[in-house]
Parts: C-alpha cells; sequence; structure tokens
C-alpha cells in the first residue's frame, strides 16, 4: 500500500530515507520554508515532493518522519503537534531516550521512536533503521526490501534512541577522543616518538586518527549537540557523563570546519583544537 510521507527534512540522511520510501511507491514530500538549495537540491535528486509551508504538507499526509540535527529534533516535534497533526510520527534523530520520551508524551501512541545506524541509505546492507514502539512493525514495512534496512525492537519509545546512543558513544567518542591525544601529543611536542610507539604497539592508529580527521571535521558541528544528549544519556543511567561532555567540547571546537571540501585535514583539525586550548576548563 502507499503512503503519504512528510520527510522533515532532506539532508544527506533524510534525503536517502526519503529515495528509499520513494524506490518502494510512496508518496515523499519536504516543507522548502527555511532550507537551503543544498537541502532543495538533495530532495530533488530523491525524488521527494515540494511543498511551500508545513501547515500545507501536514494537510495531505499521514506520516512524519523527522531526520533533522539532533538539537532540533524537539522543536521540529512540537512544531508539528502544534500545527494539529495526529498521524504517527517518527522521529528518526540521534537524541536521548528521555528526548524519545519526551516526544512520546507529546504525542502519545502516534509516535515511533527511531534511531539509525550507519552512513546515507544509498546501498543496501550498509544502513539499519532501528524502530521502537507500537507501530514500530508497521514502521519496517514501509521499507520493505529498501536499502534502508528497517528493524523493530522491543522495549517501546526509548529504546531504539538508547540503542543509538550507545552505539555512537563508541563511534562519535572514541574518534573525538583519538583527536584530543592527537592534540596532546602536539601541544606537548611528543607527536613523532607517540606515532613510533604506536607503529610498535597500536599498529594502524596513526593512519584512523588522520581519516578521523578527514571524516568528522564536515559534521561536528552536528555532532557535538548528539554528544550532550549521550552525555544526558548517561547521567540519566547514574553513569559518568563526562566522557562526552568533553567529545562535545572537541566537536564544538571544529565547528567551522564544516563546509571545507573533501573533509579537513589532520593538521586543520589540530590547529582548530589548540586554538581556544586556554579557555578549556
Ligand atoms: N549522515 C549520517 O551519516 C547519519 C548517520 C546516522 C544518523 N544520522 C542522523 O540523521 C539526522 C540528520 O543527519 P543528516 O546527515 O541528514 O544531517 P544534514 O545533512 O546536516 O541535514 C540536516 C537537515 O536538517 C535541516 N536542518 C538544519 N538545521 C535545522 C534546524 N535547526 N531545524 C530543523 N532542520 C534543520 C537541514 O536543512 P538546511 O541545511 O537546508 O537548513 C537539512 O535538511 C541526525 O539526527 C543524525 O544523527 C545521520
Amino acid at each position: 500500500m502507499s503512503e503519504r510521507i512528510l520527510l522533515l527534512h532532506p539532508g544527506a540522511m533524510g534525503s536517502s530515507i526519503g529515495a528509499s520510501l520513494r524506490g518502494n511507491g510512496h508518496a515523499v514530500a519536504w516543507v522548502r520554508e527555511g532550507r537551503s538549495a543544498a537541502s532543495a537540491e538533495r530532495a530533488r535528486g530523491a525524488g521527494l515532493q515540494p511543498v511551500a509551508t508545513l501547515r500545507e504538507a501536514l494537510a495531505g499526509i499521514d506520516h512524519v518522519i523527522s531526520v533533522c540535527p539532533p538539537d532540533a529534533a524537539l522543536a521540529v516535534a512540537h512544531q508539528v503537534t502544534t500545527a494539529g497533526f495526529a498521524g504517527t510520527y517518527l522521529d528518526a534523530n540521534a537524541v536521548s531516550p528521555a528526548s524519545a520520551r519526551e516526544m512520546h508524551a507529546l504525542l502519545g501512541d502516534a509516535f515511533v521512536d527511531g534511531g539509525i545506524v550507519g552512513p546515507p541509505a544509498w546501498k543496501a546492507g550498509t544502513t539499519r533503521l532501528y524502530l521502537s514502539a507500537p507501530k514500530a512493525a508497521e514502521v519496517t514495512r514501509w521499507f520493505e526490501g529498501s536499502a534502508t534496512d528497517a528493524r523493530a525492537i522491543a522495549g517501546g519509545a526509548g529504546a531504539a534512541s538508547a540503542l543509538k546512543m550507545a552505539y555512537a558513544a563508541f563511534t562519535k567518542g572514541s574518534a573525538a577522543l583519538l583527536l584530543a591525544i592527537r592534540a596532546l601529543a602536539e601541544r606537548e611536542g611528543v607527536t613523532a616518538p607517540l606515532l613510533e610507539e604506536w607503529d610498535l604497539s597500536q599498529p594502524g592508529l596513526a593512519r584512523r586518527s588522520e581519516l578521523t580527521a578527514r571524516g568528522t571535521s564536515g559534521k561536528a558541528w552536528r555532532f557535538e549537540g548528539e554528544m550532550r544528549e549521550i552525555a544526558a544519556t548517561f547521567q540519566a543511567a547514574g553513569l559518568p557523563g563526562g566522557f562526552h561532555e568533553a567529545a562535545a567540547e572537541v566537536y564544538r571546537r571544529m565547528r567551522d570546519l564544516k563546509d571545507v571540501e573533501g573533509g579537513a585535514d589532520l593538521e586543520s583539525v589540530l590547529e582548530a583544537l589548540l586554538r581556544d586550548a586556554r579557555h578549556f576548563v
């Protein structure tokens, strides 16, 4: 059955999720208001239907999927409920289980919690969309056979977000730690002997730190908010949140590298990390 879905918004990930739905024959709209030319271009490439305003879009659809920067997720959910929407609402953002439960309280059983693991879903086998809520199984059917591998998990609203937080705590948290270590060695003048020692006892780590700089620099502006959601998740579970508060600070210092073509190199990342090191507390 063809569903009418509104995708908020067509970023790198959102446009690929929209393309999966389009490939399955669903009608997918997006809202032009407030979005950049880059989002419009991605939406066009994914075959999504432009609509001028949120109100206009909500009048013609059955379901909403939110894929946006994590620190905007609650605001987007509020905009949609304020406009009187009562259909299925899937939040697929990297937010804490507490934020997901806040959205559940706002939207009731129409809410589906989601968490995405993997790169934008352009190829089968790369990207999982974890879902938890009474309606999770229904949502998995929208994606059947597409590049977005949608999987329902037990635990209700908050479970899919908790899984995403636990996953990204390691991937993005360890990436921030590795870059901070390279910056520390640089500041202390021990880069060369550290790299020699890594070659002896941690083979591959030097190369990994270079790839990490390139891979994270364009997205660091968005990772800062995600790290704070992870820190809050640890704290709410009675565990130390400091690891990811520090990771948030690492990514905050990298936020100006957003538009470097092809990603910034390690040298530029270290410069950004050390630039305001004096202000660090
Ligand atoms: N990219 C990945 O590899 C990946 C992997 C796993 C999970 N995710 C999750 O997917 C979500 C989005 O990631 P993405 O890669 O698609 O990000 P993105 O490429 O940066 O796109 C974000 C989208 O949200 C819009 N946006 C920007 N600021 C906003 C705001 N304040 N309020 C509402 N919308 C706003 C952007 O529009 P304009 O820029 O046009 O204003 C754009 O359309 C995040 O929750 C992320 O954790 C992404």
